[in-house]
């Protein structure tokens, strides 16, 4: 069971990076070329696609992460005990930082309180979230201080 919640969980990370890396490095300039209306007919295109598709990603990703973080839940219990355990608690309470950025785009999206800044800026601390999530992914099986 947990190499393949391991792949999931790999395949999921990868897709939900690859999408965000898109957005922010590629698309953000890319779209500068377009006219103003082929501009927002293109991000609205881009942004109902990625909803629809990232609910499933998100869903995976964390489901399989918390399947593979019950199995280290002794680790867990004492997140201070060992590198391996404190760098697993510090990655985990970054991904719950990333659902607490989607609660504020909701809340911004509903009371239409969203601008193109604040698009911007949860995108980008969202990857930014996300490249630390990796790093300490691999620096807790390799950094032993
Ligand atoms: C944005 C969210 C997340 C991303 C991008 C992410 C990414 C990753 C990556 C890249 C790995 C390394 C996998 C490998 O090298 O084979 C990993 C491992 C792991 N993740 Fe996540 N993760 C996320 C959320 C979570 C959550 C919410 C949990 C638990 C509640 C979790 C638990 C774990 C565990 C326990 C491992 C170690 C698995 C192992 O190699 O034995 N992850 N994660």
């Amino acid at each position: 069971m947990y190499p393949l919640l391991l792949v999931t969980h790999l395949l999921a990370a990868i897709a939900f990076i690859g999408t965000l890396f898109f957005e922010v490095v590629i698309w953000h300039r890319a779209r500068l070329q377009l006219t103003d209306t082929a501009q927002s007919t293109a991000d609205q295109a881009i942004a109902v696609r990625s909803r629809k598709v990232l609910h499933g990603v998100v869903l995976l990703l964390y489901g399989a992460g918390i399947g593979l973080a019950w199995q280290h839940r002794g680790t867990l219990s004492q997140p201070l005990a060992s590198s391996f355990g404190t760098l697993l608690s510090l990655k985990i309470l970054l991904a719950l930082s990333i659902i607490g950025h989607y609660l504020l785009l909701a809340y911004w999206l509903t009371h239409a309180r969203l601008s193109n800044a604040r698009a911007s800026w949860i995108r980008r601390s969202i990857l930014g979230h996300m490249v630390l999530i990796v790093i300490l992914a691999k620096a807790m099986f390799y950094w032993q201080p």
